[in-house]
């Protein structure tokens, strides 16, 4: 029974190094149980066997030979020990060069500045480590969807850990997933599998995982956001939030549970965001009224447009080029609630001129158009009343005659 389940594993190792004097591996002897698992392993494939990571000596068949720490055997290292046994290879730029130059180096570097990483050094035995994301018998590429690490299973391979059960007795937080599941993020992520709204990685790195420093927020956020990132640090506020030591993006959106935006953010009513630092009747408050206030007027500027447009449409005038004309207006309005973040009153101002212009363009285009219409209509119905009144002359003259005809029979 022994010998077989040997020579099967003898087998497996020489198919998959494709060598017919395969490295003799006898730890396979004993542990033949993993050799399913290590199936699809990246290690394997590329000829690394078992003491490539535990040490040891695989040509000694007895236990206490092959797994002596005389013969480099390390077992299974815990916590930053671990991370190393991985790191040996992974960082050593050389070795990997000449297998996969495409792969970077920085894993170990990185997990070392990571909060995982330097509790890790202090012997905290439950945080993440290479083969918590990676695996340790089954590693796969990071692009291969059964990987612990792909874009498709990295929150569940994240919230594995951070939930209550598992960090019971810490003073963590442990509602990530459940503020993630209802932010805009989460639920594209997760509902809509659209990949670019960010999952936990995203947002604190692959391997360098921390919260975000202050200072950090805008380059997480801004990674996507460009244009509200750039608007921001370029305003006043970008300075007085500094000096408050208020992270930029999230003091107003939060971490987690980043929800829709509306227009309603603006100013410090009940779904306002400003009122964290400001009051009633001050700038903040000014400045609000009249930003929604240029909100609301481009929005029904618009609004007037698109049913004037409409009206048109429906009895047939061609709108084709006042429609077109109108996404610039549309595109504006889009544009300023970016420009929010410049908390420019002027540059608001701009924009808000700007679309409205192009939206009365649009809306005097499509009431021409109904102009025309009728004015067409009117001058059918005309000629069609004088042909009517000549259709029944012609018939009254028509029914003389024949009546005098009938008189002259007689
Ligand atoms: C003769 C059988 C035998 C051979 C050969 C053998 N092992 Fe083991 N190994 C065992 C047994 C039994 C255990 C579990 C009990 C123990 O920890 O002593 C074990 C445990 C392990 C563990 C887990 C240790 C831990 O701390 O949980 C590792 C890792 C390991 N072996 C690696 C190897 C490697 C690598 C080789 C080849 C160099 C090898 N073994 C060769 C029998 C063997
Ligand atoms: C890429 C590195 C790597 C290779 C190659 C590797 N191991 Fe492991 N092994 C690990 C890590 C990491 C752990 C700890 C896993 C954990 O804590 O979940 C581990 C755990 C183990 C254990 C403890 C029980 C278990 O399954 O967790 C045994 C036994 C073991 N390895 C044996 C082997 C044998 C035999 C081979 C060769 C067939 C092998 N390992 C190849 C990294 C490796
Ligand atoms: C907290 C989870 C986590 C930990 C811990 C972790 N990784 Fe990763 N790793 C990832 C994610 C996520 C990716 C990227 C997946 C992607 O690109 O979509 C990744 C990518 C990789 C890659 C592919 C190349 C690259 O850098 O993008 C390698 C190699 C790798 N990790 C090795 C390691 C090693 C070695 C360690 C330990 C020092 C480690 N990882 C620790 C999650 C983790
Ligand atoms: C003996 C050196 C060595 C050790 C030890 C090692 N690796 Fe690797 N690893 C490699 C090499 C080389 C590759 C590239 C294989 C290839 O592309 O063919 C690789 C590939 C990977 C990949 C796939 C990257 C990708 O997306 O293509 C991951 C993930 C990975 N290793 C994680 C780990 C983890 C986790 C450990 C520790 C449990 C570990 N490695 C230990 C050498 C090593
Ligand atoms: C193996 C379990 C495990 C996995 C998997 C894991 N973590 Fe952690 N993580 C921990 C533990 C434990 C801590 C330390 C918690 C404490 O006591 O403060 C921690 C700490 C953190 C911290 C620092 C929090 C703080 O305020 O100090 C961040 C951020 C973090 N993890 C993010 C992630 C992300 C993102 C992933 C997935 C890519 C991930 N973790 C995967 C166990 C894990
Ligand atoms: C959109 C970006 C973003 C995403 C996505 C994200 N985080 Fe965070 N996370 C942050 C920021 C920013 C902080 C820092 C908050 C602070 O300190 O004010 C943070 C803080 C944390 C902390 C520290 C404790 C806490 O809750 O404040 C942990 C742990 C954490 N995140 C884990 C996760 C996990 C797990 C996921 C995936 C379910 C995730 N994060 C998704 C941005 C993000
Ligand atoms: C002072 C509060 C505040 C800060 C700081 C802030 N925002 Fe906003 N953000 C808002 C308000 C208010 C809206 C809603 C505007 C509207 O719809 O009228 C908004 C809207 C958004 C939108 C969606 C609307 C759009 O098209 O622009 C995104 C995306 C956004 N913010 C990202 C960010 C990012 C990234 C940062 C950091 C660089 C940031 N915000 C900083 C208040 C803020
Ligand atoms: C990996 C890219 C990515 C990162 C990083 C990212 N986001 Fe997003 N975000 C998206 C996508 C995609 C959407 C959904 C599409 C959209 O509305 O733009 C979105 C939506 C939003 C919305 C809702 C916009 C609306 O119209 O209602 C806000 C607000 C937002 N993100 C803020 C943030 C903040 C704050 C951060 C940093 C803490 C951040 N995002 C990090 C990609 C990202
Ligand atoms: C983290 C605190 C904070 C938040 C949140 C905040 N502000 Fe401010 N804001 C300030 C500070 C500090 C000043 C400097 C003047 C003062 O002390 O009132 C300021 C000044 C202003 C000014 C005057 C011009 C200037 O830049 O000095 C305007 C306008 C303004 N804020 C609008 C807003 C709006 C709109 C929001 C919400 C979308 C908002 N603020 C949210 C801290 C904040």
């Amino acid at each position: 029974m022994l010998r077989l389940a040997t020579l099967t594993a003898l087998l497996l190792t020489a198919s998959a190094s494709g060598a017919e004097d395969a490295p003799i591996n006898a730890c396979v002897d004993c542990h033949g149980d993993l050799l399913e698992e290590a199936e699809a392993d990246v290690h394997r494939a590329a000829g690394f066997s078992c003491v490539d990571c535990h040490g040891g000596d695989p040509t000694a068949e007895d236990q206490e030979e092959a797994m002596s720490p005389a013969r480099g055997y390390v077992g299974v290292p815990s916590g930053m020990g671990a991370a190393e046994m991985c790191g040996r290879c992974h960082s050593d730029i050389e070795r990997m060069r000449v297998i996969n130059p495409r792969l970077p180096t920085d894993q170990l570097a990185q997990y070392r500045t990571s909060e995982h990483g330097k509790r890790a050094v202090k012997g905290d035995e439950k945080v993440a480590t290479c083969s918590s994301c990676h695996g340790a018998h089954g590693v796969r590429p990071v692009g291969d969807p059964a990987s612990p690490a792909a874009p498709t299973r990295i929150v569940e391979t994240c919230t594995g850990c951070h939930n209550q059960e598992y960090m019971e007795g810490r003073s963590i937080p442990t509602d990530q997933l459940q503020k993630y599941e209802q932010s805009v993020h989460g639920h594209r992520r997760l509902q809509e599998q659209d990949l670019s709204a960010p999952a936990c990685n995203d947002c604190h790195g692959n391997h360098g995982a921390a919260p975000p420093g202050v200072s950090a927020v805008t380059h997480v956020c801004g990674s996507c956001h460009a244009t509200q990132a750039e608007l921001f640090e370029g305003s006043t506020h970008a300075s007085h939030f500094r000096d408050l030591e208020a992270p930029p993006c999230t003091t107003c959106h939060n971490h987690h549970e980043i929800l829709a935006t509306s227009d309603e953010m603006l100013g410090i009513g009940e779904r306002g965001v400003c009122s964290a630092c400001h009051s009633p009747g001050d700038q903040c408050d000014e400045a609000t009224k009249a930003m929604r206030a240029g909100l609301t007027r481009l929005s029904s500027s618009i609004e007037q447009a698109r049913a004037a447009l409409s009206s048109a449409a429906r009895v047939g005038m061609d709108v084709e080029q006042p429609t077109f004309d109108l996404a610039g207006a549309e595109d504006a309005l889009v544009r300023s609630r970016a420009e929010i973040h410049g908390f420019s009153e002027e540059r608001l101002e701009a924009i808000f001129t700007e679309g409205g212009g192009i939206a009365d363009d649009v809306e005097k285009a499509a009431q021409a158009r109904l102009d025309e219409y009728e004015y067409r209509r009117k001058g059918l119905a005309v000629a069609a009343t004088m042909l009517l009144l000549f259709a029944g002359l012609l018939a009254l003259r028509a029914h003389r005659l024949e009546k005098s005809r009938d008189r002259e029979d007689v």
